[in-house]
């Protein structure tokens, strides 16, 4: 039985009734057309809560008052920006506080976590991606393959759908990896697919790849702060995200990574060093020889990015106040309000291709438009509805938990099925 309805006072009822309804007050937003704009778009860009700009604030205070000073002194001494956010960021992803660190950015990090793990041998060199994966990632895994002066053609094995589907299944990827056996070096997938919003079972891929001696990593750019993640639990050797989606941090803001920490306290894992991931306790000596912090900090390379990272942990502190279970409770709710009244519309000049399960997508629909996808998603942010549109044929709409309501969902309704 569905536990929705297809009348408006529903989505009053359920936004009066929903437990994290209060933190949609925390978020600025956009306007259009002199209102509040609806805001489906946390998939690309999350909205700036209404404590970034102190937080920003203090660490300028820091810096005009002590300059320098500011690495030992003021509200949130510099020295140790990272370890910082490292124990709010590590309950998001499900990993022990020592095997995730902040730096850099996404596919910057993705780099830096290939060279430590993908270490190509005569027999076993293959690398299993999706077929259509995020472009970044592609580049990635192309010139990262390229500099071992190997052929990207030859290594890099692409799962694409069945013939008719846009997923990919649990069984075809587990087959492939079984087939491709000890001859896989590294299965490197989205953990929620950008352009369906597919959410891959994580834990029986990682299984499945360590079955066969394989590396398993993932990019959790669409995942992080959405779905529940368990890295540590479920072995996940590496993965990287961004934190300027579901996490908030703000544009460009710092990115994530994971590393089990098998491999976070052996200081002898290779990887590429610079100061900052030097033991603490000898950094500032200026001695020759590279020491490794025993943890995924052992991988930063650069001072912290204060300024950018006080956005991302001033965000961090609602997901420490409301934790993944709530969101997602509410997440499920949310998405599936939004799936139930497009599927209510007679003659919908879209298909659904995200799953409809919800235990295999996140807060994302992607609707695909065989024809005037263009002119709809145009039409769209004309009516103030920020959702965003990828090529080919894809309008996503991801309604946030944190700050997008059950009206909302029913106003989007409400607009694409005007006839005009
Ligand atoms: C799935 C995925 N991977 C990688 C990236 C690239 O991230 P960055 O530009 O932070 O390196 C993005 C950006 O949106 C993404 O969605």
């Amino acid at each position: 039985m569905t536990p929705y309805s297809l009348s408006p006072t529903f989505a009053e009822e359920a936004d009066r009734q929903d437990p994290l309804a209060k933190y949609r007050d925390k978020f600025f937003f956009p306007e259009k057309n002199g209102k509040p704009v609806i805001y489906f778009c946390g998939n690309s860009l999350g909205l700036q809560g209404k404590d970034v700009p102190e937080a920003m604030q203090t660490e300028l205070n820091s810096w005009r008052d002590y300059a320098i000073g500011g690495f030992q002194q003021g509200a949130n001494p510099w020295l140790y920006y990272q370890e910082y956010l490292a124990p709010s960021m590590a309950k998001v992803v499900g990993a022990l506080p020592h095997e995730v660190t902040v730096m850099n950015t996404l596919t910057v990090n993705l780099h830096l976590m290939l060279l430590s793990f993908y270490r190509p041998t005569d027999s076993r060199k293959l690398i299993l991606m999706e077929k259509g994966a995020f472009p970044s990632d592609q580049y990635a895994l192309e010139t990262l393959v390229k500099h071992y002066g190997l052929n990207p053609d030859e290594v890099i094995v692409e799962i694409a759908p069945a013939p008719g589907n846009f997923c990919i299944t649990t069984d075809q990827i587990t087959h492939i990896i079984q087939q491709l056996g000890d001859q896989l070096a590294m299965v490197m997938l989205g953990g929620i697919q950008y352009y369906t919003g597919q959410l891959f079972e994580i834990h029986t891929i990682t299984k499945a790849a360590h079955e066969v001696g394989a590396i398993a990593a993932f990019d959790l750019a669409h995942a992080v702060g959405n779905v529940p993640l368990h890295l540590h639990d479920w072995n996940v050797d590496f993965a990287v995200w961004c934190t300027y989606k579901y996490l908030n941090g703000g544009p460009g803001a710092v990115g994530g990574a994971y590393v089990h920490e098998k491999y976070a306290q052996d200081t002898e894992f290779p990887r590429l060093a610079g100061w900052w991931g030097n033991d603490e306790k000898t950094r500032f000596r200026m001695e020759k020889g590279f020491i490794p912090k025993p943890t995924a900090g052992g991988w930063n390379i650069s001072t912290a990015q204060v300024l950018n990272m006080c956005c991302l942990r001033s965000s961090l502190t609602i997901f420490d106040e409301v934790a993944i279970p709530a969101i997602r409770e509410k997440s499920i709710l949310l998405t599936g309000y939004l799936e139930f009244l497009l599927n209510s519309i007679p003659s919908l000049p879209c298909n659904i291709i995200t799953p409809s399960d919800p235990q295999q997508r996140g807060a994302q629909l992607s609707l695909y438009f065989k024809e005037n996808g263009r002119a709809i998603f145009d039409r769209l942010i004309q009516q103030g509805i920020v959702v965003d549109y990828r090529e080919p044929g894809v309008i996503r709409v991801a309604p946030s938990p944190l700050y997008c309501r059950y009206q909302d969902v029913y106003d989007f309704y409400t607009i694409v099925t005007q006839t005009d």
